[in-house]
């Protein structure tokens, strides 16, 4: 009887014993010591490990502990994005903003300039620095935006007409472009917001300018100063994105430097995305600033523009530019008389 009793205590601490087991579930991982589950315990599952951490860590015996992060779930996100949005994203706005300008060239023609008596005489517009800041600023963003290009589309477009060795070549040149010319262009930026700033704040005429769509699109020249709300709006977007592209692009350039492998790819999309805008905003300015409108290139490229083209694209500036030279001490070196 008593031993009866003994094999029936055995057979119910057994059976409890498995109920615990079995309610428990499968068993858990060990946990390394920051927390992170070991993913090389037998049990743990790619599905659970996801739900217990944000990533999966190991140990390691080297001294930089980041190198012990095997899997980050964000990055299956990040990939998504980098491999299938991004490409999409990017074609449609340059694309788009190409289809629109040629639309606009094709139904609205050149911006003529209608010569007038004052034709031949010249007003200076732009002075040797600011040219010198506008022409880094466009040489490096020109070679930034088609290496920054060559990230989303290269592999796709461009190797299979050059091949794998050549697109090799060329994307470690266009990465080195892309590291280095990012410092010019941040300089560059900076010297065109300082130097231009003033006469880029916003005020009640370029309410009237906008109103009146700038005369694009119909022959009414609306008043303008030395930059129309157009001209502002490329300013400041050349300000805002440039200030935003050098700060995302900083902190890929200096890894952890500012935030983990998360923020970095954060950063990645953010500046992407914004890059793909400021190209397609850039190819309008480069369009207007030359093949679409007749005497505009002068400005950039001499430095001097025809009295006749600024009265009719900047009335108010010429007015207050011929009031100066009238007084006298304000004409700049190199600078023709406008009257
Ligand atoms: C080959 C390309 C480019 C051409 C032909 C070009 C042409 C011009 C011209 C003609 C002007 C003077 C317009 C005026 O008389 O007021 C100008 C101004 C300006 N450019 Fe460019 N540009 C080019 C690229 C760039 C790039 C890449 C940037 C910046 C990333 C830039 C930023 C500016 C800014 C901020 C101004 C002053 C505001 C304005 O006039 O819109 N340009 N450009």
């Amino acid at each position: 009887m008593r031993r009866g009793l003994t094999h029936l205590g055995i057979l119910v601490m057994a059976a409890l014993i498995w109920a615990v087991v079995g309610l428990a579930g499968p068993a858990r991982a060990v946990d390394a010591p920051d927390g992170a589950p070991n993913p090389t315990t037998s049990s743990v599952n790619e599905d659970l490990l996801f739900r217990q951490a944000p990533k999966i860590g190991g140990r390691i015996s080297i001294p930089d502990q980041k190198a012990a992060n095997l899997i980050q779930p964000q990055g299956r996100e990040w990939r998504r994005f980098h491999e299938s949005w991004m490409p999409w994203v990017g074609g449609l706005v340059i694309l788009g903003m190409v289809a629109a300008l040629a639309l606009f060239y094709f139904t609205r023609g050149r911006i003529r300039l209608d010569h007038t008596e004052e034709s031949g005489r010249k007003l200076l517009r732009f002075n040797v620095f600011e040219r010198f800041s506008h022409w880094m600023t466009a040489f490096c963003f020109i070679l930034l935006g088609l290496s920054g290009l060559n990230y989303i589309f290269g592999k796709r477009l461009l190797m299979p007409l050059i091949g794998p060795d050549a697109f090799a070549a060329l994307s470690q040149w266009a990465k080195y472009a892309h590291v280095f010319l990012a410092w010019p262009f941040m300089l560059g930026v900076l010297f065109m917001a300082v130097l231009w700033v003033r006469d880029n704040i916003p005020n009640r005429i370029d309410i009237e300018w906008l109103k009146k769509g700038g005369g694009f699109l119909s022959d009414a020249h609306p008043h303008a100063e030395r930059f129309n709300a157009g001209q502002k709006l490329v300013f400041w977007m050349v300000v805002g994105f440039g200030t935003a592209m050098g700060a995302t692009g900083l902190m890929m350039l200096f890894p952890f430097a500012l935030t983990d492998i998360n923020g970095m790819q954060v950063m990645q999309v953010v500046h992407s995305l914004i890059g793909v805008v400021f190209v397609a905003g850039i190819l309008a300015h480069i369009y207007i600033g030359s093949l679409g409108m007749e005497g505009a290139y002068d400005a950039m490229g001499s430095g001097e523009v025809d009295i006749a083209w600024a009265r009719v694209h900047h009335d108010l500036w010429v007015k207050e530019q011929l009031a100066k030279n009238a007084d006298g001490p304000q004409l700049g070196r190199g600078q023709v008389p406008a009257e």
